[in-house]
């Protein structure tokens, strides 16, 4: 692939998302606004058009995207293309048809996500992580934004991470103030002074992926102001110290829950969302932990002393 051939001239673009419609409109983050649309071949696109760009010329954009696009992974969401028109930067992506896991989490009222596709969207999100930061070109990548809007799911349930590396781009301070209400929830400990906007380190990534390990369990949002414990964090882990991992479960999931796997999740978490980066794991690490292959890592820090439990715990009836 050439920097030529992820090019799309402006007249594509506005001809797949039929002149950026309002019907073809999907929604609006810190980077930009995402629209729907259909590439000549049929393809369905995510067209991402950023909202307010800083002094930069084309050359310089494409320099910054141009080593995203190399990042293909069955839990990454490729960067098919881009464009630059005047001030605009757009980015095309594939398109992800079943929404986010944001929306699967905390806006489906009809349907719950299971404790299956719980603890494998657990594993497979861990996969693109660890994709990214170790295994891909020009790795690592730092994802910068791991939050359930940006991880999309396939029809069957696949998780895939969306949006990574684009942090740096949000620049203005109207993006640094919604970084801070939305994000601040995922910002790690030694990168909460200016709000974690552009911070760029493989921890600050697993610190945000143990806060999503604690939304997958409990169905919580990060920062929730209608209860009284309003930080996941500090709710998890006065469960999981005591370990009362029950207590974790979310109440739709009821008693239909691995007790091994949500032991895995919950130490998984816990060593996520330590204070000190060099207290937590690596992404690889992460995955043993959460796969039950990670007996070898005694030499990570944890108050979290193994319990025994069954294998058949593992069977959900
Ligand atoms: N590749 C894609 N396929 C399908 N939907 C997408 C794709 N990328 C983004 N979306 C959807 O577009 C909407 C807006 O996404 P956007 O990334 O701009 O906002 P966000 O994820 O809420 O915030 P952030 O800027 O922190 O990523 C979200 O509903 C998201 O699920
Ligand atoms: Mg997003």
């Amino acid at each position: 692939m050439s920097l030529d051939s992820l090019g799309c001239s402006y007249a594509n673009v506005q001809a797949a998302t039929d002149n950026f419609s309002f019907d073809n409109f999907i929604g609006e983050g810190g980077y930009g606004i995402v629209y729907r649309g259909k590439l000549n071949d049929g393809q369905f696109v995510a067209v991402k058009v950023q909202k307010e760009t800083k002094a930069q010329s084309c050359a310089e954009f494409l320099a910054e995207v141009y080593p995203l696009s190399f990042a293909r992974h069955t839990n990454i969401v490729t960067l098919l293309g881009y464009c630059c028109k005047g001030n605009l930067r757009i980015l095309i992506y594939e398109y992800i048809s079943n929404k986010s896991l944001e929306w699967h989490l905390f806006d489906n009222g009809a349907k719950v996500l299971d404790w299956n596709q719980r603890y494998s969207i657990a594993i497979g999100a861990a996969k693109g992580l660890q994709f990214l930061h170790e295994e891909c070109r020009g790795s690592p990548i730092i994802h910068c934004n791991i939050r359930p809007s940006n991880i999309l799911l396939t029809n069957d349930f696949v998780p895939m991470l969306g949006d990574f590396g684009l942090a740096k781009f949000g620049t203005s301070r109207f993006d640094k103030q919604r970084k801070l209400l939305g994000n601040l929830g995922y910002v790690a400990p030694e990168c909460r002074e200016n709000g974690g906007v552009g911070v760029r380190c493989v921890k600050a990534d697993v610190y945000a992926f143990g806060i999503l390990l604690m939304q997958l369990i409990s169905g919580r949002k990060a920062l929730d102001s209608s209860t009284p414990d309003n930080n996941i964090t500090h709710w998890a882990l006065s469960f999981i110290e005591r370990l009362a991992l029950h207590e974790l479960v979310d109440s739709r999931v009821e008693d239909a829950y691995c007790k091994y796997e949500l032991y895995s999740m919950a130490r998984a978490a816990y060593l996520c969302v330590q204070t000190q980066p060099a207290l937590r794991p690596t992404i690889t690490e992460v995955l043993s932990i959460l796969e039950g292959t990670n007996d070898h890592l005694r030499h990570v820090k944890s108050n979290l002393y193994p319990i025994i439990i069954s294998s058949e715990a593992c069977s959900l009836n």
